[in-house]
C-alpha cells in the first residue's frame, strides 16, 4: 500500500485519481481548495483510507502549513493535478489571467514538490508527477492561440526537467504527464475520453515510472510527446 498525495481532488481528474487509488487499496491524501463543499470526495472514504486536507495551491503559506501538519508522514507518489484554464486569443490577452495561470499551473506545482521533499524522501516509491498538457508542447503547437494556458504548461514542463536532474541524486523519479483530452469541466463535453479511461491509463504510466525512465513527457496511453 502506497501513500498518494494529490491536489485538486474535489472534481474532474483529481476526484477520479482518488477513487481509483482508493479502490486499489492505497492511502490517499486528497487536497482541495475548499473542504466545505466536497460531498462527492468525502463519500469516497467508504472505499478506503482517505485523508482530506484544505489546500489552495496558489497560497504558498498554506503549502508550508500543510507540510508541517504532515511532517514525518511518508509520501510515495505526489501528484500535482490542480490546474486552471483561462482563455486567451490575440486581441484579448489578460495579464492578470496570465499571472494567475502561471501561479497555479507552473509555480505552485514546483513549490509543492519543494516543500514536500522530506515526505517524499521517507516514501518507498519516490515519484513526483505533474499533470501537464500536450498544449504545453512547443513543437506540437500547430494551431496558435491559447497563449496563457499553453505557456503556463510549457513553463511547468521546463521546470519539471530541472526537477528531474535535481532529484536524481535523491532517487526521486519525475514524470510530466498529459491526461488526454478528457470530458471534465475543463475539457468540456467534446473531450475524446472519459475520466475513467484517462486516469486508469495515467496510473499505469505512473506504475511504470522509475529512476531509470525519469523525466519523460508522456500521455495517458504511454505515448511520448515532443517538448
Ligand atoms: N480535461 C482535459 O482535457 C485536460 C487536458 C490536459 C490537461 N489537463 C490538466 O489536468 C488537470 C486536471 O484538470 P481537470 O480536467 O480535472 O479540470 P477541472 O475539472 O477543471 O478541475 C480542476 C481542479 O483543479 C482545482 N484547482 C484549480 N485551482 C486551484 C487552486 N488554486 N488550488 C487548489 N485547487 C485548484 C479545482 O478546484 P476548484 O473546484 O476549487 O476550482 C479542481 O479540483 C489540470 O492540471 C489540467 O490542466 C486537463
Amino acid at each position: 500500500m502506497a501513500n498518494i498525495f494529490i491536489t485538486g481532488c474535489n472534481r474532474g481528474l483529481g476526484l477520479e485519481f482518488t477513487r481509483q487509488y482508493l479502490k486499489q487499496n492505497h492511502k490517499v491524501i486528497a487536497t482541495c481548495r475548499n473542504i466545505e463543499d466536497v460531498k462527492e470526495l468525502r463519500e469516497l472514504s467508504k472505499l478506503g483510507d482517505l485523508e482530506v486536507h484544505e489546500l489552495d495551491v496558489s497560497k504558498h503559506e498554506m503549502i508550508n502549513q500543510l507540510q508541517k501538519k504532515l511532517s514525518g508522514q511518508a509520501i510515495d507518489i505526489l501528484i500535482n493535478n490542480a490546474g486552471i484554464w483561462r482563455g486567451s486569443h490575440l486581441g484579448s490577452i489578460s495579464a492578470d489571467d496570465w499571472l494567475d495561470s502561471f501561479l497555479v499551473n507552473a509555480i505552485s506545482p514546483i513549490k509543492i514538490i519543494e516543500q514536500f521533499l522530506p515526505n517524499l524522501e521517507l516514501g518507498d516509491q519516490k515519484k513526483v508527477v505533474s499533470i501537464t498538457s500536450k498544449m504545453g508542447s512547443i513543437e506540437d503547437n500547430t494551431s496558435g492561440g491559447s497563449y496563457i494556458y499553453r505557456s503556463s504548461k510549457s513553463a511547468l514542463n521546463s521546470a519539471m526537467q530541472s526537477m528531474r536532474h535535481d532529484l536524481i541524486n535523491k532517487n526521486i523519479a519525475t514524470l510530466t504527464l498529459h491526461p488526454g483530452w478528457v470530458r471534465t469541466d475543463m475539457g468540456g463535453p467534446g473531450g475524446w475520453i472519459n475520466v475513467e479511461e484517462s486516469v486508469s491509463g495515467m496510473i499505469e504510466v505512473i506504475n511504470q515510472l522509475s529512476i531509470k525512465n525519469s523525466g519523460k513527457y508522456i500521455d495517458y496511453a504511454g505515448k511520448h510527446i515532443p517538448w
